[in-house]
Order: structure tokens, then sequence, then C-alpha cells
């Protein structure tokens, strides 16, 4: 729309005002938020932003390549792809907390992007850290901003032992809708524009229990087929999310194909919610739950069980972890 094109096009030019000659880095998680903020700053400094994707492995189907493939096709975004899979699976390896799950996650991020952004500097300073916080956040931490410190774990070849940025927000006066609309005129993949709300800590907290690399691909198969047959019959925008849990050490007695099965249950979570602060349980239709079901269970060989959570937040949380 024509109103938001100018929000785009005065956004832009702050960014250029606020960088100037200087450098920025970005990190890009596959949501919707860094996405729109790096399209922006890529539109107002191009090459001078560097964009780090940090793939952990506990990502859904497809929304890698999403990022890696569709997004930069779209934006022409420079881009490094840090493969780390490897290197989170085994720091989760045998961890079953959902807090020690969540604290590792964040670490070993933050440690592969500190490693690419030494990296990017030895091209030259790198000034600027862009953020994708939206209006709802800047009210909620009381309004400030200004510089992020990010902790330097490995003091290698001299560098400082803090790297100090200043933040570029170019999402600060925005709310979440107009941050999608933003990213349509921006001309960003639907997939990643639409994207409904899904932890940072990803697929991880969605096993209960330990988290392997069968036990990802497993989810992500299961993950998957609920999302398509959800969005075929047009609940996208009426559900807030529905995550897909792993109950990965629970098995119960099957018979699928031709003999007795000792599988593993998948839980649906499809919610309705404003805020994600509270939530209800979202009254999907029969039909598309039996679709749902009867294919997970034909298509996913360890899965042999399909349940629906039917509890509202509070008492119950969003996720299961
Ligand atoms: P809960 O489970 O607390 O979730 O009802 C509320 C909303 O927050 C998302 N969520 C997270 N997002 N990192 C995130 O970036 C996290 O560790 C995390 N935990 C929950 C959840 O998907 C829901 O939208």
């Amino acid at each position: 729309s024509w109103t938001m094109l100018n929000i785009v096009e005065d956004s832009v030019e702050a960014v250029r005002r606020q960088v100037g000659e200087g450098r920025a880095i970005c990190a890009l998680s596959g949501g919707v938020d860094s996405a729109v903020a790096a399209a922006i700053v890529q539109r107002a400094i191009g090459d001078r932003l560097t964009c780090v994707f940090v793939d952990h492995g506990l990502l859904r189907k497809g929304e890698a390549e999403q990022v890696e493939r569709d997004f930069v096709a779209a934006t022409g975004v420079k881009l490094r792809v840090v493969d780390a899979s490897e290197r989170f699976l085994k720091a989760l390896e045998g961890v079953t907390d959902p807090e020690e799950k969540r604290k590792i996650i964040g670490r070993e991020f933050i440690r592969v992007f500190e490693d690419e952004q030494r990296a990017i500097m030895a091209d030259g300073p790198v000034e600027f850290l862009v953020q994708g916080t939206l209006y709802p956040d800047v009210v909620e931490s009381g309004g400030g901003t200004g510089t992020a410190n990010i902790k330097s774990h490995h003091n290698v070849g001299g560098l400082p032992e803090d790297l100090e940025f200043t933040l570029v927000e170019p999402l600060r006066a925005l709310f979440k809708d107009e941050v999608r609309r933003a990213g349509e005129e921006l001309g960003l993949p639907a997939a990643m524009v639409w994207r409904q709300p899904f932890p940072g800590p990803g697929l991880g907290i969605r096993i209960v229990g330990a988290v392997t690399r069968d036990r990802l691909a497993i989810l992500r198969e299961a993950d998957a087929i609920a999302r398509e047959e959800l969005s075929r019959a047009g609940l996208d925008r009426q559900i807030w999310q529905c995550p897909v849990v792993l109950l990965a050490d629970v098995r119960s007695v099957g018979v699928q194909g031709d003999g007795r099965t000792y599988g593993h249950p998948v839980v649906l979570r499809p919610v309705t919610s404003e805020d994600a602060m509270t939530a209800d349980w979202a009254r999907v239709p029969y039909d598309v739950l039996s679709r749902i079901s009867t294919r997970i269970t034909n298509e996913v060989r360890e899965i042999n069980r399909v349940v629906v959570d039917v509890t509202s937040k509070p008492p119950g949380t969003i996720e299961w972890e």
C-alpha cells in the first residue's frame, strides 16, 4: 500500500543516515522480525550489511532453505550461513531439563555468532548491530536503547574483550501486523512474512526427553504434516500457533501396516490467542484433526498415536517445555 511504502522508505532513509559509511551485522532467525529488519538495512546500505544465519539444526522442515535461498533471492542480502547443528546436538546430548536446554541453545548461539563476527571484522570494523525490536518490546523494556555488549568468550587474536555495537532498530515504531505488511512491501517470501510464532530454541523444546538427530527428523516430518493440513483447511489466521510435541520417552502399543508396533505419541497443541500471555485450545474441526492423525501415523513410521492437548493457558503454557 501507499502508506506502507512510505513507512518503508522513511525507515530506509533513517538507517542510511544513522549508519553513514559504516558496516553492520544482523543475525537472521528465520522469523519475520529479523528478516524485515535486515531487508530494510540492506536497502539502505547494501553490501555493507552482512547477515549471519546460524542453523542450529532445530528449525522445522524447509525453514533453513527459506532463509538461505528464498530470502537471499528476494533481497540480495549478503549472507553467511553456519551449519552448527553438530555443535548444538553435541552440547544438548543427554539433556532433558527444559531450562537447561534453553540455556545451552542460547549460549551456543552466542558463541557461534561471535566467531562469525570475528571473521567479518577481519575485513574491517563493524560498528552496528541490527535488531528486529518492535514497538511492544520497546514499551515493555522501558524504552531504553543504544548499545549492545557481546561478551567475548575466547579472546583470540588481540580482539577487545567486549565488542561494542550501536544498535540499528528499524522496526522500533512498528507493531507486528505493520512489520508483516512491510515484509510484503519488501517482497519477502510469504512463508516468512506470515510465519506464526516459533520459539528461538526451536524443536529442541518440543521433544520431551533428550534431543537427538533421529528424534528431530521424526518431529520435523510430523510437524510439516500438521502445518500443511491446518494451512490447507484455511486455519492459519485463526490459529495462533500449533506446536507439535514429540513424547520421545513414552511408548505405546499400536498396530500399523502388517504388525504390532511399539512407537511414540505426538501431541498437537493448537491454540488461539491475542498475545501469547493467555491462550485457549483451538476447536479445530474433527475432520481436520482426523486427516492430520491419519497422515502422521501413515507417513511417519515411528509415530503410532496422535493426541490433542485441550488445556488452556493458564494453567498450561503453549509450549510443553
Ligand atoms: P509459553 O510456552 O510460555 O509460550 O506459553 C508463549 C509464547 O512464547 C514462545 N516461546 C518462546 N519464544 N524463546 C522464544 O523466542 C523461548 O524460549 C520461548 N518459549 C516459548 C511460544 O512459542 C509462544 O508463542
